[in-house]
């Protein structure tokens, strides 16, 4: 028997810092290569990679045996000694002295050649998660989550998640997911807004970080039909308090995953230089000099009163190096709850926030109408009926007070920050209008 606490479990990132004594690994074939006198494998955990080292002639039969017949993505128990080695992928490698198979794997359907195949790599997303790519970007992802949650817990935000049955839209019905519900029809929430700006007359400063479910049909790089939100709504705000607000937030954010992920986004790719020149203050611009902008810049006529489209987006952005935040988009084509701004009446108090590097839309946000006939108005401009909005015009009736709140879209945060060609691959388990399994 050999004594547990002469082989400490590490980590295998702790392994790759220590360097030396003995150690007991665990996790899975990442790689493995070698001769009959000598076997490689690359031993992959959830903080890392690192080489082990099987010498047939200094371990037991068993213990070769073990080596020579792992497949890739067994998993595995391994004990030995750890010791510099420059060779070895991370710089340090475990000489084996025992290994003990937990999980066989024979025939892992993934190899080199389907790498290049986005319909074979999403087909089997159960088991490519597991590649350094998307553990890295879901690191990334999880970073970003806990940067929302820390940004408004500081501010002492109140969290509280939205219904996700509605009877309402909230963005336009045209992308409404239609849900059976008993012998009633409802829909698959489209953003928490409506419920948030609820319950702000109870606990006036509330976020939330929710999915999100929008029957888009435009198959872009920047469209899911499920995708997870944060929202705030907060009482007494004002338009400019809004746009600090967002500003504030994706500087945390990007800060947050700079200080924990360079490492993941190294593995990634991304040129981190890009992410650290992203400082205060972004540009603001209103629509209208963003026409003027595409038209000066590239050559692009936009008529007043159309919504800019991703191409347009895209060319925007690209005459800045952080984000840029747009805002009086025309009224007459924002959703109802968008006020109009007294000082420029034909435009609303709304911005979007527009990601460098072509990413594009990752924020939309606005003062909040508190006006009902306007609401009205907007309503059924949008093809809706206001008596099915009656709920939410009650707390424009019961002591309104003026307001403001925007929505961030975590994927499309996650896919900048990652430099990822889709939008697809910064969530685990994609849904679009074409994908919906595993
Ligand atoms: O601009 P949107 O539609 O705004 C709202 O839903 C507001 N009710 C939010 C609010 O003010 N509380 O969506 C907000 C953000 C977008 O800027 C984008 O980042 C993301 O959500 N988003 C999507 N992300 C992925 N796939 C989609 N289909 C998305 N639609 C919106
Ligand atoms: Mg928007």
């Amino acid at each position: 028997m050999v004594n547990k606490e002469e082989y400490p479990l590490l980590t295998v990132e702790e392994a790759v810092k220590k360097g030396e004594g003995k150690a007991s690994l665990r996790g899975w074939v990442y790689r493995k290569r070698g001769s009959n006198k000598l076997r490689f494998i690359v031993l992959r955990d959830s903080t890392g990679i690192i080489q082990l080292v099987v010498i047939n002639s200094s371990v037991e039969d068993r213990v070769w045996d073990t080596a020579e017949k792992l497949g890739i993505e067994a998993s595995i128990i391994a004990r030995g000694a750890l010791r510099k080695e420059e060779k070895a992928p991370t710089g340090v490698e475990l000489n084996v002295e025992d290994i003990t198979l937990v999980g066989s794997s024979e025939n892992w359907p993934i190899t080199k050649s389907h790498i290049k195949s986005r319909e074979f790599l999403d087909d089997h997303r159960h088991l490519w998660l597991r590649s350094r790519k998307m553990s890295s970007i879901m690191k990334v992802r999880s970073t970003v989550f806990r940067a929302i949650r820390e940004f408004f817990n500081r501010d002492n935000y109140e969290e509280m998640p939205p219904p996700i049955f509605s009877p309402n839209a909230c963005e336009g019905g045209a992308t409404l997911f239609e849900v059976k519900y008993f012998d009633k029809k409802v829909y698959l929430t489209q953003s928490w807004q409506l419920y948030g700006e609820a319950a702000i007359f109870a606990l006036e400063k509330l976020y939330c970080i929710s999915p999100c479910f929008r029957a888009e049909r435009s198959k872009t790089s920047r469209h899911l039909a499920e995708f997870w939100m944060a929202e705030v709504e907060t009482a007494w705000m004002r338009f400019e308090g809004l746009l600090k607000q967002a500003e504030e937030l994706v500087l945390f954010i990007v800060k947050e995953v700079l200080r924990k992920n360079t490492k993941e986004l190294e593995i990634l790719g991304r040129d981190i230089s890009k992410l650290r020149k992203v400082d205060a203050p972004f540009k603001k611009i209103t629509y209208s000099e963003a026409l003027k902008i595409l038209k000066e810049k590239d050559g692009v006529e936009v008529h007043w009163g159309k919504d800019l489209r991703t191409v347009e987006e895209d060319l925007l952005t690209r005459h800045f190096d952080k984000p840029v935040i747009v805002t009086n988009y025309p009224k007459e084509i924002m959703a109802f709850y968008k006020p109009r701004d007294p000082e420029n009446p034909d435009t609303a108090l709304c911005f979007d926030m527009l990601a460098p590097e072509g990413y594009g839309e990752i924020i939309g946000g606005s003062e909040r109408d508190t006006d009902i006939e306007e609401l009205k108005k907007g309503l059924e401009r949008e093809g809706e009926n206001p008596a099915n909005y009656e709920w939410y015009l009650d707390t424009r009736r019961y002591g309104s007070v003026p307001h403001s709140g925007f929505g961030l879209g975590v994927e499309r945060v996650v896919a900048w920050l990652c430099g990822l060609d889709t939008i697809r691959d910064a969530i685990p388990f994609p849904r679009t209008m074409r994908r919906w399994r595993p």
